[in-house]
């Protein structure tokens, strides 16, 4: 069977969201930004992010090949998805539920730069440290851990669990 190990609850997830929500506004303030959700796992974190943050918002999202129901990164990011917004000179933010390796976001970002942003930070949810392959900063991280597979808050595996309102690390 399973297990589900707590890791961060309702309630600290509503007060991390609320602290980074703060400091992007605190941050970005008297300017617009762009945030850009990487579907599907940051859809939960991006509707509470924005609704903690006080300057204007607009939203578009993107899509790269995931896992599947793999527990291992493929290395090669497939866009699945592209964002619809024009972002040149603008302040972008990109979304993310949880940064691993940091394969994905790397060329995300790469992607994006070519559209000539004024500026691109990145928003995790969660930042894991263990595997990551490439230097990339998370800008703003709601919780840093090690290790393991988390699931809950829009975070799945082999697409289940998105929905439990708290994080939970996943023993097979
Ligand atoms: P990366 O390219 O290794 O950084 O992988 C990023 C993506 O892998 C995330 O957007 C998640 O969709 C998925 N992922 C990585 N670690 C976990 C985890 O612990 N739980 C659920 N999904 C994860
Ligand atoms: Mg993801």
């Amino acid at each position: 069977m399973p297990e589900l190990i707590p890791v961060l609850s309702r309630k600290d997830i509503r007060s991390l969201v609320r602290r980074m929500g703060r400091a992007i506004s605190a941050d970005f303030a008297g300017r617009k930004i762009v945030m850009i959700g990487v579907l599907k796992g940051s859809f939960v974190f991006m509707s509470d992010l924005i609704r903690e943050i006080s300057v204007p918002v607009c939203v578009d999202f993107i899509q790269a090949a995931s896992y599947g129901d793999a527990t291992e990164t493929s290395g090669t990011v497939t866009i699945l998805k592209d964002i619809e917004t024009d972002i040149q000179g603008k302040a972008v933010f990109i979304v993310e539920d949880i940064v691993d390796t940091g394969l994905t976001l790397t060329q995300i970002i790469a992607r994006l730069k070519e559209r000539r942003p004024a500026s691109i930070h990145v928003c995790a949810m969660i930042d894991k440290r263990e595997r990551r392959e490439v230097s990339l900063a998370v800008d703003y991280a709601g919780k840093t851990v090690d290790r393991g597979f988390l699931v809950g808050y829009g975070l799945d595996h082999a697409e289940r669990y998105r929905e439990l309102p708290a994080i939970y690390d996943l023993k097979l």
